[in-house]
């Protein structure tokens, strides 16, 4: 998408969707905008209604057994997929009926080559489809979006995170929340040392390395009993 690459990438993804248009800011920004420049990352994004044969360009029509909304056809979306995918490549369908998206399912993802991710839209993907060209179904939460397309953005910041050198600092990959200790983040500071009468804790300007560790690890813990209390069950288990 944004480079001219001569080596082929670590990670390629394409995103199969109904409005290519709606990723031109996000993947041109920031880190991601770098991964793609020095070739660790590539993203290509394919407009799902060229593949239409239809005389109108129809995308969609309406279910059968009847029902609110439209439902995206089989065929444009079949040979979309079937014109990008090449030895290897994992077909990846966003919706709120895939499994959960975790830290963990970023990291294997992120050991692909090649990963298609097909963005649904309307009331969904006509079920053959899926049955037939689609690996897995994945989730980023449980609620329902407009459509697979900001899913489809989510999932490749979190994926491309976990291909080495797309952050610069490898270890801040496995400090952040989920990943490594299984704990959410502590808290950050930075300058001033005072803002509107709010102070920086004290220990984080001792200089003591141990000292900032332990608060820190004590303020994860705080963090994640007092927010997301499951995690540290899931600890435990
Ligand atoms: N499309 C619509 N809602 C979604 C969700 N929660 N996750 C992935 N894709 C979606």
């Amino acid at each position: 998408m944004c480079q001219e690459k001569k080596e082929k990438s670590r990670l390629s993804f394409s995103i199969l969707s109904l409005f290519p248009g709606y990723f031109d800011g996000p993947f041109r920004e920031s880190m991601l905008k770098r991964a793609q420049e020095s070739g660790l990352i590539e993203i290509s994004l394919i407009d799902i209604r060229s593949y239409s044969e239809d005389r109108h360009n129809r995308v969609d029509d309406r279910p059968f057994g009847g029902g609110p909304g439209m439902v995206m056809k089989a065929e444009p979306v079949a040979k979309a997929i079937r014109d990008v995918k090449e030895k290897g490549s994992k077909v990846i369908y966003l919706s709120p009926q895939g499994k959960p998206l975790t830290a963990k399912l970023c990291r294997s993802f992120s050991e692909e080559n090649h990963l298609i991710l097909l963005s649904g839209h309307y009331e969904g993907i006509d079920e053959r489809v899926i049955e037939s060209e689609v690996d897995e179904t994945v989730s980023i939460g449980d609620y329902v979006l407009t459509s697979g397309c900001s899913a489809a953005i989510v999932f490749v910041d979190a994926v491309s995170r976990f291909v080495p050198g797309v952050v610069g600092d490898e270890e801040s990959v496995i400090q952040d929340s989920f990943e490594g200790i299984g704990l959410l983040d502590h808290p950050h500071y930075t300058q001033p040392r005072n803002f509107e009468g709010r102070q920086v804790p004290e220990v984080l300007l001792s200089g003591d390395h141990a000292k900032i560790e332990a608060w820190r690890r004590a303020r994860a813990e705080e963090n994640t009993k007092m927010r997301r209390p499951e995690l540290l069950k899931k600890r435990r288990d």
